[in-house]
């Protein structure tokens, strides 16, 4: 909850309270680093053979006196090699590109997509910004939350879904919707997002996009309206008539 009871040049008769979802909270620990047994700097990190050699391509993309231009890259290189974002894996991209440590963990603690703890086998991020709202997605963050039997910023006994509440991510027509891994699942309702995390539990997971193949990507329900043809119009005027 955050109280603010002066704005500057104002004058401001009564506080105004803004109350964040209570998932929100998880996020300030973002910003800390406390050395645990699982994440710690004695912790040895390297790429494999492999990710070295695509290290190495990235960086080749930059001149060579901005070769720390390629940190957000290897961050996730190293994260999908790990699994999550350890202080090793970032120490070690610091040494890589030669750069302070602490400009690799300014990169790292700012973007929420690299994950500073360990995640499930399944990470969950649902969006609960405005527009899928709008569309639901309280009636999607109760349907997984109750059947997962977790809230966000925990992950399930078994090891396999984590779940983050996220701001958006871009796909607000399909609102609501969420991302598991690095797919997004659109269009949701609470039981089809039930038989979504099944279907991951069961090793079989659904295809993603939009629940059910209800619509092919971000069309209206009723069918393309706009660019029917793939003919460039050639018409005398700018716009096409029937946009
Ligand atoms: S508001 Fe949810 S994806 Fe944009």
């Amino acid at each position: 909850m955050l109280r603010i009871r002066a704005l500057q040049g104002l004058r401001v008769s009564r506080s105004i309270v803004f109350r964040a979802p209570a998932a929100r909270a998880s996020y300030s620990s973002l910003m800390v680093h406390r050395n645990t047994p699982e994440n710690n700097p004695d912790i040895p990190f390297e790429f494999t053979p492999e990710n070295k050699k695509i290290a190495d391509k990235i960086i080749a993309k930059y001149p060579s006196q901005y070769k720390k231009a390629a940190v957000m890259p290897l961050l996730d290189l190293g994260q999908r090699q790990l699994g999550w974002t350890s202080i090793s894996l970032m120490n070690y991209v610091a040494k890589y590109l030669d750069m302070p440590p602490m400009r690799v963990y300014e990169v790292a603690t700012f973007y929420t997509m690299y994950l500073r703890n360990p995640v499930g086998k399944y990470h969950i991020q649902l969006c609960t910004t405005t527009p899928c709202q709008l569309c639901g997605s309280d009636g999607i963050m109760a349907a997984v939350t109750n059947h997962l039997g977790i809230s966000p910023g925990h992950t399930t006994s078994d090891g396999l879904f984590t779940l983050s509440e996220v701001e958006c991510l871009g796909a607000c027509v399909n609102g609501p919707m969420l991302a598991i891994n690095d797919d997004y699942y659109e269009d949701l309702t609470p039981q089809g997002v039930v038989k979504l995390l099944d279907s991951f539990k069961d090793g079989k997971p659904l295809p993603r996009g939009p629940e059910g193949g209800k619509r092919k990507d971000c069309e209206p329900f009723s069918g393309p309206k706009v660019l029917l043809s793939d003919k460039p119009y050639s018409g005398p005027d700018i716009t096409r008539p029937d946009l």
